[in-house]
C-alpha cells in the first residue's frame, strides 16, 4: 500500500491526509447500524494508515459522533486535526435565503455550540470550526464574526469554515470573496462536480481549503447500492435512495464503470480519485464504519487523480438533481 499523501489546507497551512474521515455515519442517528467499537477501529486504522483529519459536527446524533472522534483524538495527542459543525440554532437545514443570521448563528450561540463539542471531543481546540448551514446572504449580516474571533482568541478554535448547503457551490462565492473564512465544504463527487466551476477556482486564488464531502454519493458510487438494498429502518438513505432512485443510481454506476473499463469493486476507488484530481480540493472526506473500507480509502491516497482522458469521459455522467428532497 502506497503511503498516504499530504495537502495544505489553503491558508491555514495545516498539512491534512488526501483522505479525511467523515463522521456523520458513526453518529448511530441519522446514519443506523455503526456500533462504536466498530467506528474506533475504522478510525484506529486509518490513523495508523496516516489519515490525521476528521470531519464530525454537534448534530451528528447529538454529539455522539463527537464523542467517539474524541476518544480517540486524546488518544493520539496533537497529531489528529479535528473539524466540527455548529448546528443553525433554528435547526433548518438547508439555510433560508429570508431568514436573517441573527436567528441561525447570534454570537451566544456561536459560543455555546463550540464550548459544547469542546466538552463532547474533550479537547481545549477545534482546528477548525464551521457552520453547518450557509447562505450569502449571512455575509456581513449579525455578530457571529465577533464571536468567531473571541473563541480563536481563547484557544477555542483555531480556524472558521462553512458548509455550503446541497448542490449550491455558489451559494459561498461571496464569503470566500471576503477573505473571511479560511475552508469550505462542498459536495463535490462524479455526479455533481458543479464546484469546479466557479468555487473551486475562486479558492485557490485566495489561498481556501477545500473539504469535498459526499465523495461516493451516500454510497451510490460505491455500486453497492442496488435496487435490491435494504437499509435499516429510520436510516436517512431510506430517504435519499427513496422511490425508484436506487434502480437509477445503479444503472448510472454500471454505465460509469463500463465507460472508464473498470469492473463495479473499482468504483469506490475511481470517485475517490476523481475528487482528489482536482488540484483545489485539500481533502476528500468519505463516510467510512469500518477497518475494510478504511483500509481501502486510506489505501489509494497516493498523490495521484485520474488520468486525463477517464476525467474527459466522466463529464458526460454529469447528474444534476437533488435527493435530499423528497
Ligand atoms: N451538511 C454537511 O455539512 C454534510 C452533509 C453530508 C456529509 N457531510 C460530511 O461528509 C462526510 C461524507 O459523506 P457521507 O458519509 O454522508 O457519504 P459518502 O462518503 O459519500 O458515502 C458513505 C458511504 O460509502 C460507503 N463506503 C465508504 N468507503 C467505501 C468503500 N471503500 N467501499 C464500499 N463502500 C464504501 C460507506 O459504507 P459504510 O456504511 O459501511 O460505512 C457509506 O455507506 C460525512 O461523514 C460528513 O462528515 C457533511
Amino acid at each position: 500500500m502506497a503511503p498516504m499523501n499530504y495537502r495544505t489546507l489553503g491558508r491555514t497551512g495545516l498539512k491534512v491526509s488526501e483522505i479525511g474521515f467523515g463522521a456523520w455515519g458513526i453518529g448511530q442517528k441519522q446514519w443506523v447500524g455503526a456500533k462504536d467499537e466498530d467506528s474506533v477501529a475504522a478510525l484506529e486504522r486509518a490513523i495508523a494508515l496516516g489519515l490525521n483529519f476528521v470531519d464530525t459536527a454537534l448534530a451528528y446524533g447529538d454529539g455522539h459522533s463527537e464523542q467517539v472522534v474524541g476518544r480517540v483524538a486524546r488518544k493520539h495527542a496533537g497529531k489528529l486535526l479535528v473539524a466540527t459543525k455548529i448546528p443553525p440554532k433554528n435547526r433548518l437545514w438547508p439555510a433560508r435565503r429570508d431568514i436573517p443570521v441573527k436567528e441561525v448563528f447570534p454570537s451566544d450561540h456561536v459560543v455555546s455550540c463550540t464550548e459544547t463539542s469542546l466538552r463532547n471531543l474533550g479537547l481545549e481546540t477545534i482546528d477548525l470550526q464551521q457552520f453547518h448551514v450557509w447562505t450569502d446572504e449571512f455575509a456581513g449580516q449579525g455578530d457571529w464574526l465577533s464571536a468567531l474571533e473571541k473563541l480563536k482568541q481563547q484557544g477555542k478554535i483555531r480556524f472558521f469554515g462553512i458548509s455550503l448547503g446541497e448542490h449550491t457551490p455558489d451559494n459561498g462565492l461571496r464569503l470566500v470573496a471576503s477573505g473571511l473564512v479560511d475552508a469550505v465544504q462542498v459536495i463535490y463527487n462524479i455526479f455533481d462536480p458543479s464546484p469546479g466551476e466557479k468555487l473551486f477556482p475562486l479558492c485557490r486564488k485566495l489561498g481556501v481549503g477545500v473539504l469535498a464531502r459526499v465523495p461516493l454519493d451516500e454510497g451510490g458510487l460505491t455500486g453497492r447500492v442496488t435496487p435490491a438494498t435494504v437499509f435499516p429502518d429510520g436510516d436517512f438513505r431510506n430517504s435519499y435512495f427513496s422511490g425508484d432512485r436506487k434502480r437509477q443510481v445503479f444503472e448510472r454506476v454500471q454505465r460509469i464503470a463500463a465507460d472508464l473499463g473498470i469492473g463495479l469493486e473499482g468504483m469506490p476507488e475511481a470517485a475517490l480519485r476523481f475528487a482528489l484530481s482536482h488540484p483545489a480540493v485539500s481533502t476528500v472526506i468519505p463516510g467510512m464504519r469500518s477497518v475494510r473500507n478504511a483500509e481501502a480509502n486510506c489505501g489509494i491516497a497516493d498523490g495521484r487523480g485520474l488520468p486525463e482522458e477517464q476525467l474527459r469521459k466522466l463529464e458526460s455522467h454529469r447528474w444534476e438533481r437533488n435527493f435530499y428532497v423528497n
